[in-house]
């Protein structure tokens, strides 16, 4: 059985793919969080500094075991700032890119199927130009390399489409998790806006499915594609769930940006608390990633429309139960 490395082993896709590897030795390169597991080896380490951080002889026996690598680990926040993102999202990668030169390894990385999107400077503290620049400067350097490498293009995960479980609560939860609590009185999306997301069973599943098959190159984009649903669905679909587990919501208005921009803006968002203007411009520098109306490429598995609403019904109730939501009603 090949032996794989994986970065950013405890984060939501290192962790939905782990699932995935059980036949596998995995040697785990963990930077702060520790993870374990019958089949996994940890290694601590940090992308950004030479050597992954190793001694010298510790990174030689690991060139010496690896048969694949898959790189996960990244900055994903929006907030964190240009320097510390490009530090793991580009150099990072060229140190991984470096380890597959000289191991020969195929290498299958984790980029976004957002590299599409333009991000919007909404003058917040979350940049996602930033973020997004990082990961097609990444793809970019790993063309160049000439190393054998996939390229994976994930869109939004959320938890597992059974139980929704997943690693950590990111933007798409924050908002849904808003509607839940029945803090969002609007939402800055058109309502026909397509919202991509993929249950984090189905990102495990085929990235595994990659690194097993041998593959060696290519773009893979695990979307929803055409299925998307629309932020109007989704919005329903958070109101009935949420009232489902006796929750009192009201409906929140869907808006375009720009109508935001024009008439609410001025009277409602300028004179709000500094703290809460810049909640609402981050929110907002997330959801201007979904103007685009056409749909990502898709190369993995199709899901139904059917699918995806239980998967992210089944990601609402977990998130609701994990911030006792529900039992704050019961
Ligand atoms: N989640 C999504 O919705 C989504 C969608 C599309 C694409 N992606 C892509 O999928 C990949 C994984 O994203 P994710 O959401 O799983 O990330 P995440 O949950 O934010 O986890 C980030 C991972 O990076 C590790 N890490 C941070 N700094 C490190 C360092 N200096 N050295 C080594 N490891 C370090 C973290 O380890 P510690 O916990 O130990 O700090 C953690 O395991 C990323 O490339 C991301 O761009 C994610």
């Amino acid at each position: 059985m090949p032996i794989i490395l994986l970065t950013g082993a405890s984060g939501v896709v290192g962790q939905a793919l782990l699932e995935h590897l059980t036949g596998h030795t995995v040697i785990c390169l963990t930077h702060r969080r520790p993870v374990t597991g019958p089949n996994v080896l940890g290694l601590r380490g940090d992308l950004t500094a030479p050597l992954f951080g190793l001694d010298p002889d510790e990174y030689d026996d690991l060139a010496a075991r690896v048969d694949a690598i898959v790189h996960c680990a990244a900055v994903t926040g929006f907030s964190i700032g240009q320097e510390a993102t490009r530090d793991l999202n580009v150099r990072g990668t060229s140190q991984v890119v470096e380890l597959a030169r000289r191991t020969g390894a195929p290498l299958h990385h984790v980029s976004t199927a957002f590299v599409d999107r333009q991000g919007r400077d909404t003058g917040s503290t979350a940049r996602p130009d930033v973020y997004l620049a990082s990961k097609r400067a990444a793809e970019r350097l790993i063309r160049e390399s000439g190393v054998p490498a996939t390229i994976i293009r994930p869109s939004v995960v959320i938890g597992d489409s059974v139980t929704g479980r997943i690693a950590e609560f990111q933007g798409l939860h924050g908002i849904a998790g808003a509607i839940l609590r029945n803090a969002l009185p609007l939402v800055p999306l058109r309502p026909e806006a397509r919202i991509d997301f993929v249950p984090q069973d189905l990102v495990g599943r085929t990235i595994a499915e990659l690194v097993r098959s041998g593959e060696t190159g290519g773009e893979h984009w695990i979307t929803a594609g055409p299925a998307a649903l629309t932020a109007g669905r989704m919005v329903e679909l958070a109101l009935e769930v949420g009232r489902d587990l006796g929750l009192r919501l009201d409906t929140p208005r869907l808006v375009s940006q720009d109508m935001v921009d024009r008439l609410i803006r001025p009277v409602f968002i300028d004179p709000l608390p500094a703290r809460q203007r810049r909640r609402f411009d981050d929110m907002l520098a997330m959801t201007a990633l979904f103007r685009t109306p056409e749909p990502f490429a898709c190369t993995c598995v199709p899901l139904r429309a059917a699918e995806l609403e239980a998967a992210f019904a089944a990601s609402l109730r977990y998130y609701a139960h994990a911030k006792r939501l529900a039992e704050v009603v019961a």
